[in-house]
């Protein structure tokens, strides 16, 4: 018996942490010098096979850490068939990519390279083309006992990611205590995004990125994109995807794992419709809108120093 009330005190005790939802801190901890290798890496089209695509070609920093376009184009103009998500914040997600498939963001970088139509390269090609360039060469000894490995490459990426976040947005200013950052308007939307449920699986310090869910849990939703069934092949995976972080969400258009939806406003639309069910009228619908674009943040401060 007191396993079942063990059960249940656990699991409430993980629905009521993981709803709260939590500023970002103000001064995320990475390793400057890493994180500066990390810059030129991210940004160096050696990392694919014929060195025209660098992470920035799909992840443009400056412009909300996505690419604006419906699916990603990578090498040789071959077209994916997801949606890049934002960089920005990533450090923050319990899970990477749509379905989840990678933890971390040194997991994460491996994806890119070796798919083939993104960068089509893999570590040994790299390794030997970063080697040949006697400032990398240094600069990756300076830092790592072991210079150019698939490790470094990886931790270093990593560390440039964790410096790519937004901790003041007007709703992390409102987490932290300013009572005035929010308006009457965005403060009805946080209340309606509790009052809805959009909370139970946007949560968390990312406000999403950390849960996958079936996109059409109220009512089925057309995509030909299985998600999670895609890599477990087990029925009741189909159509399960990350319920992403909504942090910028402003600049992240167009939306979904197939960047198949134009604008916020169809977003909104169709989570209410398919995920929550309720009917909302349009001063409601326009107050949740106005709190989502609360969760825009600056260009983060690593990026602002053009370092
Ligand atoms: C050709 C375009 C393209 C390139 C190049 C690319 N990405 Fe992405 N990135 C994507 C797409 C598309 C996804 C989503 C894929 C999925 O979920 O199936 C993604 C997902 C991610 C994610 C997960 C974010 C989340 O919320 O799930 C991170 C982090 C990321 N990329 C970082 C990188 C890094 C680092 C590089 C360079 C090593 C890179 N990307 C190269 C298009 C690209
Ligand atoms: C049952 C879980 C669930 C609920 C409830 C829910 N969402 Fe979502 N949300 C998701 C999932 C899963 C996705 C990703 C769907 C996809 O790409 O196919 C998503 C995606 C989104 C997106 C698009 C993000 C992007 O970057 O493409 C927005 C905006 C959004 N949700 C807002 C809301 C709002 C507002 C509410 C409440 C009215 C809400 N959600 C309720 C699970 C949920």
């Amino acid at each position: 018996m007191y396993k079942i009330f063990l059960l249940l005190f656990l699991t409430i005790t993980f629905a009521i942490s993981n709803s709260i939802i939590t500023p970002l801190p103000m001064n995320p901890k990475y390793n400057y010098k890493k994180a500066l290798l990390g810059k030129k890496l991210f940004f160096d089209t050696r990392l694919s096979h014929d060195n025209t695509i660098s992470c920035a070609s799909c992840h443009l920093l400056k412009e909300g850490g996505d690419d604006n376009i419906p699916v990603s184009i990578g090498i040789a103009g071959k077209k994916g068939t997801r949606n890049a998500p934002t960089v920005l914040n990533a450090r923050y997600n319990k899970l990477q990519f749509w379905d989840g498939n990678a933890k971390t963001l040194e997991e994460q970088v491996k994806g890119p390279i070796h798919n083939q139509i993104e960068m089509a390269s893999n570590f040994k090609e790299i390794i030997s083309k970063l080697k040949k360039d006697e400032k990398y060469h240094k600069e990756f000894t300076d830092l790592y006992s072991n210079g150019i490995t698939s490790f470094s490459i990886t931790n270093a990426i990593s560390e440039f990611e964790k410096a790519l976040t937004t901790p003041d947005s007007k709703f992390d200013n409102y987490l932290r205590g300013d009572k005035t950052a929010l308006n009457t308007n965005e403060l009805n939307g946080y209340q309606l995004f509790k009052d809805y449920g959009c909370i139970s699986c946007h949560n968390g310090i990312n406000i999403g990125g950390n849960l996958l869910q079936k996109i059409g849990t109220i009512e089925e939703y057309d995509t030909s994109d299985f998600g999670l069934y895609n890599i477990t092949k087990n029925n009741e995976d189909k159509f399960y995807f990350k319920a992403s972080s909504l942090r910028n969400v402003e600049l992240t258009a167009p939306y979904f794992h197939d960047g198949s939806i134009e604008t916020l406003e169809a977003a909104v639309n169709i989570m209410i419709k398919h995920q929550v069910g309720f009917l909302i009228d349009e001063k409601e619908r326009a107050d949740i809108i106005k709190f989502l674009k609360t969760l825009t943040g600056k260009t983060p401060e690593f990026l602002r120093e053009n370092k």
